[in-house]
């Protein structure tokens, strides 16, 4: 049995395209149009400056189907739990996905970097709390009783979540897979870059090459249901975990 010395230290990125074959819409799907405006265009502090109405509309909508029965984790989502419990600490699991079938399908540690849509935030204190049903503007915040919620989510031109413990991840890391991302989206899209320079092997799982494919060592290409568990099997194996 090996110990903990030979174990390799992995950082997992995911994206949208890990939740596909869960029944969640990917950003870049339908034009990246929800009732016809641009998901950026909702996605932004100016957006619900302008129009709050319209982004809460938005994310109770994601938020509610979220939940519906048949969004489940699949079999990528398990694989990584699995993963999980064959690495311990020595995984980082960093996800751009504000669903919690991460979490529904075992993993106990995920990095949100962008937000989560099972919460709301105070826009004041900036604490966050585990919210299931819809909010909106007239929604009174549980800290200070005050109509100061908000989405939990990372908007555009806002600073991404645990950017200090992911690039310290990185840093270490001697193996990078970006999971079902497109790359478009920075710094997400600029992990492969740095994890690269400090040693990593680094590896996309896509059905189709992202925009960063070039910066990659090696690319598993098909659907994460199929790719992942099966990558996930050979590190096993190779590292006797
Ligand atoms: N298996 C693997 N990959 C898939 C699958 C699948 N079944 N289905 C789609 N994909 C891939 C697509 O090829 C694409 O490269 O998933 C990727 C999804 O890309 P995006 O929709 O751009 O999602 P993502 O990269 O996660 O977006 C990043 O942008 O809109 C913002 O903040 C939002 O977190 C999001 C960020």
């Amino acid at each position: 049995m090996n110990g903990n010395k030979t174990k390799p230290k992995i950082v997992v990125l995911t994206g949208a395209g890990i939740s596909a074959e869960s029944g969640l819409k990917t950003f870049r799907d339908n034009d990246g149009l929800w009732e016809n405006h641009r998901v950026e265009d909702v996605a932004t502090p100016e957006a619900f400056e302008q129009n709050p109405s319209l982004v809460y509309r938005f994310y109770n909508a994601r938020r509610a189907q979220l939940q519906e029965d048949v969004v489940k984790p699949n079999a990528a989502h398990i694989a990584l739990a699995k993963l999980e419990k064959a690495l311990g600490e020595r995984l980082m699991l960093v996800t751009q996905n504000v669903d919690d079938l991460h979490e529904r399908g075992g993993s106990s540690s995920v990095y949100h970097m962008h937000g989560e849509l099972l919460s709301a935030r105070c826009a004041i204190s900036q604490q966050s709390f585990h919210w299931r049903d819809s909010f909106d503007h007239t929604t009174k915040c549980p800290c200070c009783s005050r109509v100061t919620l908000r989405p939990d989510i990372v908007w555009f031109g806002e600073m991404p979540m645990y950017m200090d413990e992911i690039y310290n991840a990185l840093s270490q890391s001697d193996v990078f897979i970006a999971i079902g991302t497109s790359g478009n989206v920075y710094p997400a899209a600029g992990f492969v870059q740095i994890a690269k320079e400090c040693g990593a092997h680094t590896i996309e799982a896509n059905l189709a090459p992202g925009a960063t494919n070039a910066l990659f060592d090696e690319s598993l290409t098909g659907p994460a249901s199929h790719i992942v568990p099966q990558w996930v099997d050979e590190i096993i194996s190779k590292y006797a975990l």
